[in-house]
């Protein structure tokens, strides 16, 4: 870690400091959304490809560090493959406030998921270090390797190395082309050896905060530009393995068949229909791939792979929902005369946030006239992993249409630039509760 340095210049008041604060520029944000959007790969169709542990993923931590570097902040890249940099603070012996997200995307996917939180970061560090004031505690910007589970089923591996949250057993984890994590590791330059190195002391941060799009469309229908997330969901991520029989497709009678993508197919409108019932209203349950083989025209299906994922705000639901599945699935293939295997591939909590850092984002957008909507996530995020060590806060910015994890995703450079404005804000009012200035948000409630 690098060493803070103590800060001569004077610290200013707040009143002063808002005053003389270069404001975030929207065109500014704009322009580095672009430059991120072009390590990603563009594959059938368009959207941006740039996995967990890809080089397209290094090109963009590259990106980031180049402009914090430029910045003047000293930046480095940790055992697990985040970048970090840091603007010191007044007092070199005060814990840090964090603020960052992810670059790497879904197949397909669009070019603000993570990457907003990113940039917003690289604009709050242009901001806060183009003012003579300083703050306080030393200022980390933060972009998290792999948090999308779309590659190895488990998301937010870089967070989760740094909270000692990752099971070792994921490292031998592969994707579709039979990849290992480890391995995947190994070719961007990260050893699986020494991720231990990475681990955040805890007795060195102070808060985390992360920028994201919603991912839904509350914001917008509300006709909030900013939001101030309460929760997250958690996620439960299952592979079933569907095992038939392959077959001729000519010469097997309807009645002899163990066909497996047709148990696949029962089983999936049956989790369908767990999810839509009354007691699960609110629980969300996706099967997002499926794999066949042999896959071909003439060949009844021998196997199929299906992956599911349930999503909830309350853990004890989650985990009954994924129990539900399973058995449900055994009575589909067991009727059929096919039988299950199970994996899981990941298990993470929903997490509420702590309330005093949320009090903090409403008082700094009320200070700043700036409406605001308190709400849940359902998407998972970097910010819930390091709550567990870390107390941390997510603002969030509309997605047009709610859309996300698709090329189509979009969200105004404007509402960015917004969000930065209402992250610089808690930076110095968190500077100033920590420093035990400020009593009425420091009650801590949660
Ligand atoms: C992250 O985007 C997730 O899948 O929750
Ligand atoms: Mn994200
Ligand atoms: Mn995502």
């Amino acid at each position: 870690m690098a060493k803070a340095q103590a800060d001569p210049r004077p610290v200013t008041s707040q009143a002063e400091v808002a005053a003389e604060q270069p404001t975030p520029d929207a065109g500014r944000i704009a322009a580095m959304l672009e430059q991120i959007a072009s390590t990603g790969v563009a594959r059938r169709r368009p959207g941006i490809t740039r996995l967990a542990y890809s080089e397209p993923e290094r090109a963009a931590h590259g990106l980031f560090a180049g402009w914090l570097e430029k910045l003047g902040l000293s930046v480095r890249t940790d055992a697990a493959g985040n970048t970090i940099a840091e603007l010191p603070g007044t007092d070199p012996e005060a814990p840090a406030i964090g603020i960052g997200s992810h670059l790497d995307s879904v197949p397909d996917g669009g070019r603000y998921d993570g990457i907003v939180g990113v940039v917003g970061a690289v604009e709050a560090a242009r901001c806060l270090t183009q003012r003579s004031a300083r703050t306080v505690h030393p200022l980390r910007f933060v972009a998290f390797a792999a948090e999308e589970g779309a590659r190895f089923g488990e998301p937010c591996i870089g967070s989760k190395i740094v909270a000692r949250r990752l099971r070792s057993t994921t490292l031998a984890r592969r994707d579709r082309d039979g990849v290992s994590l480890a391995e995947a590791m190994e070719r961007v330059g990260v050893d699986p050896q020494r991720l231990a190195e990475a681990a955040w002391d805890p007795k060195g941060w102070a808060a985390f905060l992360e920028l994201h799009i919603e991912q839904a469309r509350v914001l917008e229908s509300v006709g909030r530009r900013i939001g101030l997330v309460d929760s997250v969901s958690g996620s439960t991520r299952i592979r079933i393995t569907v095992l038939g029989q392959a077959d001729h497709s000519g010469g097997t009678p309807m009645h002899m068949r163990t066909d497996a993508l047709a148990a696949a197919a029962e089983m999936i409108v049956a989790a369908e229909r767990l999810a839509n019932e009354p007691q699960n209203r609110g629980a969300r349950i996706t099967i997002g791939q499926i794999q066949v083989a042999p896959n071909s025209i003439t060949t009844i299906s021998g196997q199929a792979d299906v992956t599911v994922d349930i999503r909830d705000l309350d853990w004890d639901r989650q985990r009954v929902i994924a129990e539900r599945v399973v058995q449900l699935s055994n009575e589909v293939c067991e009727r059929r005369g096919a039988r299950i295997e199970v994996d899981l591939l990941a298990h993470t909590t929903p997490v509420v946030l702590p309330m005093w850092i949320r009090t903090v984002a409403a008082e700094t957008c009320t200070a700043l006239g700036i409406p605001y909507r308190v709400l849940p996530s359902g998407a998972g995020h970097d910010a819930q992993v390091i709550n567990a060590i870390v107390p941390a806060g997510i603002v969030f910015v509309p997605s047009r249409e709610g859309l996300s994890h698709v090329p189509e995703e979009w969200t105004n450079p404007a509402d960015v630039a917004l969000g930065v404005t209402v992250l610089c804000g808690m930076v110095d009012r968190l500077d100033t509760v920590l420093s035990g200035d400020l009593q009425d948000a420091s009650d801590d409630v949660a």
